[in-house]
């Protein structure tokens, strides 16, 4: 598989290529012109004297690793190449237990106009169990499912949601398991609204008009009523449910309420509702990388969102969030695995021979940025976060 082409450059051509240096140019005598890594278009206002350099040691030629972006194809060939480790993500069976158990209690609402309450507590075994895994597993956007079909991204979204404000509530309150196995359950049930809204309107490709959305933001409030008849009393849990749509500044739905007057479940809620809305690909928009994501909602703090919580995205996911494809310095490709902590630009990365080396009875082959300093990313390739549930 070549994914990045190198190109040969001739060196008169060089003050019009793009591109990052694949292999290290030096003087006969050792000293370094052009370092492997580099982006040539730095050396923009001395490439002639650089060129007229390289012409007296002798040099025809430069090899480039010229910009672009990788298809999808090429990305799935990545995660194929570098992911195989399932145990530190999420597992996949959990994630469809509660992607087809949200299904049934919409299939349920929707002809018997309640949730029975045998469903809740399937609803709070789900909830624990994947509060435990989730705990474990710090890959959280690599856990994150794919809607493949139109009529199964509130089912999905469902499941998404639940894993991103559990991780969302442990980097605010690490240890508080309780709290964060509400949370994960009014993620789950947080949309459960929606089953009593018009399929033609959930499903509506594009912007909604206007009576259609107000009917639309009914949906916190019917969910609530739906949960307090199956029996639900548990505030934190309500509180999801009735305020994730909620605003940080007074401008959300449905009780209009403002920054700390929102419970902290909901203003969680925000952030991870909203986060896979923009990174899940629609019949109407693609799905917007994590990283531009959560640049999105970090201008949109204070706003939208609480910025504790939109701080907390930030410092646990990086600049770099799990997911992404990157090249290194070296001109080798890998995937984040983890964010980037403290230093948001120095995630680890897990190099794409991993799954080989492993096979071969290896370790996979990881950097931890954070600790190699001579390395550090030199683009971005793309986003190879969220996988197919195969639902
Ligand atoms: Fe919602």
């Amino acid at each position: 598989m070549s994914l990045l082409k190198v190109v040969k450059v001739p060196i008169d051509m060089l003050g019009s290529s793009e591109g990052v240096v694949a292999k290290e140019i030096a003087t006969p005598g050792g000293v370094v012109i052009l370092p492997m890594g580099v982006d040539i278009s730095l050396f923009e206002a001395s490439i002639g004297l650089l060129v007229k350099k390289m012409r007296e040691c002798g040099i025809e030629y430069v090899y480039l690793n010229p910009p672009q972006q990788l298809s999808e194809d090429d990305i799935e060939a990545i995660l194929e190449n570098v992911y195989s480790d399932e145990d530190s993500l999420i597992s996949k069976q959990k994630a469809k237990d509660v992607v087809k158990h949200v299904d049934s209690v919409f299939n349920n609402i929707r002809a018997e106009d309640e949730i029975r309450p045998e469903m809740v507590n399937a609803m709070t075994n789900l909830g624990s169990s994947l509060t435990e895994d989730l705990l474990r597993n710090p890959s959280v956007t690599l856990s994150l499912g794919k809607v493949q079909e139109a009529d199964e991204y509130t089912f999905i979204h469902s499941f998404n949601v639940a894993v991103l404000t559990g991780f969302l509530a442990n980097k605010l309150h690490p240890g508080h398991t309780e709290y964060i196995q509400k949370i994960v359950m009014g993620g789950i049930m947080h949309d459960l609204g929606k089953a009593k809204i018009p399929i033609e309107i959930l499903n509506k490709p594009g912007p909604l008009k206007k009576d259609e959305f107000a009917q639309m933001q009914r949906h916190p409030e019917i969910g609530v009523s739906l949960a307090i008849n199956s029996g639900v009393r548990d505030q934190d849990i309500l509180s999801v449910i009735s305020g994730h749509h909620e605003k940080w500044s007074g401008g959300g739905y449905p009780s209009h309420r403002k920054g700390e007057d929102i419970p902290e479940t909901a203003r969680i809620a925000a952030v991870a509702d909203v986060f896979d809305a923009l990174t899940a690909r629609r019949v109407y928009k693609n799905a917007m990388p994590s990283r531009d994501a959560v640049t999105l909602i970090l201008n949109d703090a204070g706003i939208h969102f609480d910025p504790r919580v939109a701080r907390a995205m930030l410092v646990s996911l990086g600049l770099y969030p799990p997911g992404s494809i990157v090249s290194l310095s070296d001109g080798r490709i890998g995937i984040v695995i983890s964010g980037g902590g403290k230093d948001l630009v120095r995630p680890t990365v897990m190099l794409m021979d991993s799954k080989k080396k492993k096979e071969d009875g290896g370790a996979p082959n990881f950097i931890d940025l954070k600790n190699e300093k001579s390395l550090c990313i030199s683009s971005y390739l793309g986003q190879g976060d969220k996988r197919e549930l195969g639902i």
